[in-house]
């Protein structure tokens, strides 16, 4: 592990987000756990991962699975407890891992000692920390929606005549952070995760901290958007400054990554600051762009318009706990294929849900075993780690498995010289090795229609990307990429060799070291 010197470990990182519920199970009650992570962590040093973020494993009562955390400062028992995490840090940092946790600031469980006391009368002193409002019992204070349930975003507490805010569940309600109280008990539980060893955070709706105090009314055609801007007010961008300086201290060099749930990548930027904000912020618009090779230079140009001036640093995601996994939004192994080698080569810290680097589909859920208010169990199925009838899950998984375990797993493709689990192996192999991959400049080429060409530059070494979206093959002919070195590809050798690329198969993509510039500047 690079030590505490490179202040930007992150920059060259390529973080693995673990959703602890599916990842691995170490005592068989079929619910993934702690315990189940660090027996899989040898695996993920095999892969060539350089960070782990864990999501929610917090004391909850799990009407989100976890994001309604009833105690910041402990281990919910289904997944372990605080010793078992200290062993998870010590065993991964031993493998050159870092360790990333979930920090949920906006919102805690319903059943969080806070919220409990907030409820027992309008003048107990945790009354300030959630959302209070008057309004007659039978109007909302605003015309809000909660995400997943399409009703208002607020709850009616008869006992003492007000209305509280949850822009989630109801039993999610939101903290005030205009209360400095509840900023210096945030402030509290970050310093806990950071002394136990933490590397950093991801944070969970990082953008809806700060809110109006005047809570306005939505724009009526942006009320059931839970994407919109709706939730991106200045007021939080002093509370992520200062919680920037806080973590600053630390010797680790904390990161902080921002989950901004928005859809525009300018909004995104923002979050940044002027390097005084998040470290890295996910750039939603690229998760939620079609698989086209017009598509993804829009995402390109738009990222490099925002992020290439201040020069903040970008980040790629395909996939979440949230989403429908890329592999089945773009219906192909072959595609899938293609888009690690996009993920992996471009410039920015990628992020890898687990399971995509074994091509994992979304799994398909019976009615009577959907579990999830928000409609998220397909992208949450466990992960099929062996052949075997259980595949490493104990008789009674939480979520039936994705398609295919008995051969889409990781013992089986590990097996496979060809499977996608070595690309992805490769690819993090060669990017870690190749200054060029993850640090150096981007440039978008000219080249043939329905694909993507891109050069990555650093002290003279040049390294170029090719990518066909199309479904059909693609003549990169006229001697333009003749003589070069192949370093990855999704097809035949897979890696290594001297060679020419005439034609691009359909869905595939290479990685290639050559001399001469293969395509004008686009
Ligand atoms: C974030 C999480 C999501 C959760 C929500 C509320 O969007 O990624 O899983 O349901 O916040 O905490």
């Amino acid at each position: 592990m690079q030590g505490p010197a490179s202040r930007a470990w992150w920059r060259s990182a390529v973080i693995y987000q673990i959703y602890p519920r599916s990842f691995a199970d170490g005592n068989g009650d079929g619910v993934g756990d702690l315990e189940g992570i660090v027996g899989r962590l040898e695996y993920l040093a095999w892969l060539g991962i350089e960070a782990v973020w864990i999501s929610p494993f917090y004391p909850s009562p799990m009407k989100d699975f976890g994001y309604d955390v009833a105690d910041f400062c402990d281990v919910d028992p289904i997944f372990g407890d605080l010793g078992t995490f200290d062993r998870l840090v010590e065993e991964a940092h031993r493998l050159g891992i870092r360790v990333l946790v979930d920090l949920v600031p906006n919102h805690s469980s319903d059943q969080h000692p806070w919220f409990i006391e907030s409820c027992s009368s309008r003048d107990n002193p945790k009354r300030d920390w959630y959302i209070w409002r008057d309004s007659p019992p039978d109007r909302p204070p605003n015309n809000w929606i909660g995400a997943f349930l399409g009703r208002p975003a607020w709850t009616w507490h008869a006992a003492t005549g007000q209305w509280y805010l949850h822009l989630f569940l109801p039993e999610q309600p939101d903290l005030n952070w205009a209360n400095p109280q509840v900023e210096e008990a945030m402030h509290d539980v970050v310093r806990f995760w950071l002394d136990r060893g933490a590397d950093g955070f991801r944070i969970d709706v990082a953008h809806a901290i700060g809110k109006d105090p005047a809570l306005p009314d939505s724009p009526p055609e942006l009320v059931l958007d839970p994407r919109a801007s709706v939730h991106d007010d200045p007021a939080t961008h002093p509370l992520l400054r200062r919680l920037r300086a806080m973590v600053q201290t630390y010797p680790q060099n904390p990161v902080l990554v921002g989950e901004v749930h928005l859809v525009d990548t300018v909004k995104i930027g923002e979050y940044y600051g002027n390097d005084d904000e998040l470290h890295l912020a996910f750039n939603f618009p690229a998760l939620y762009a079609d698989w086209t090779a017009e598509a993804w230079k829009k995402q390109l140009a738009d990222a490099d318009a925002v992020f290439g001036p201040v020069d903040a640093w970008p980040t790629w995601v395909l996939s979440n706990h949230d989403e429908p996994r890329h592999r089945t939004r773009y219906g192909s192994e072959e595609r899938a294929r293609a888009a690690a080698v996009l993920l992996l080569t471009l410039r920015g810290t990628p992020f890898i849900y687990a399971g995509e680097e074994l091509g994992l589909e979304d799994a398909v859920i019976p009615p009577e075993r959907k579990v999830d208010p928000g409609n998220r169990d397909g992208c949450r199925a466990p992960i099929p780690w062996d052949p075997s009838a259980d595949h490493g899950w104990g008789p009674d998984p939480w979520l039936p498995f994705p398609p295919e375990p008995e051969t889409r797993n990781m013992e089986s493709l590990k097996e496979d010289p060809e499977s996608i689990l070595h690309l992805y192996r490769r690819l993090l192999k060669l990017r870690r090795e190749t200054p060029a991959l993850n640090l150096g400049s981007f440039k978008v080429l000219e080249s043939p229609e329905g694909t993507l060409l891109y050069q990555r530059e650093l002290g003279g070494d040049r390294i170029f990307v090719l990518v066909n979206f199309s479904d059909a093959e693609v003549s990169f002919g006229d001697g333009r990429a003749s003589g070069v070195q192949i370093l990855v590809s999704t097809y035949g050798a897979g890696s290594g060799g001297e060679g020419n690329i005439d034609l691009v198969p359909a869905s595939g993509a290479v990685v290639f070291r050559s001399a001469a510039q293969p395509g004008k500047p686009a």
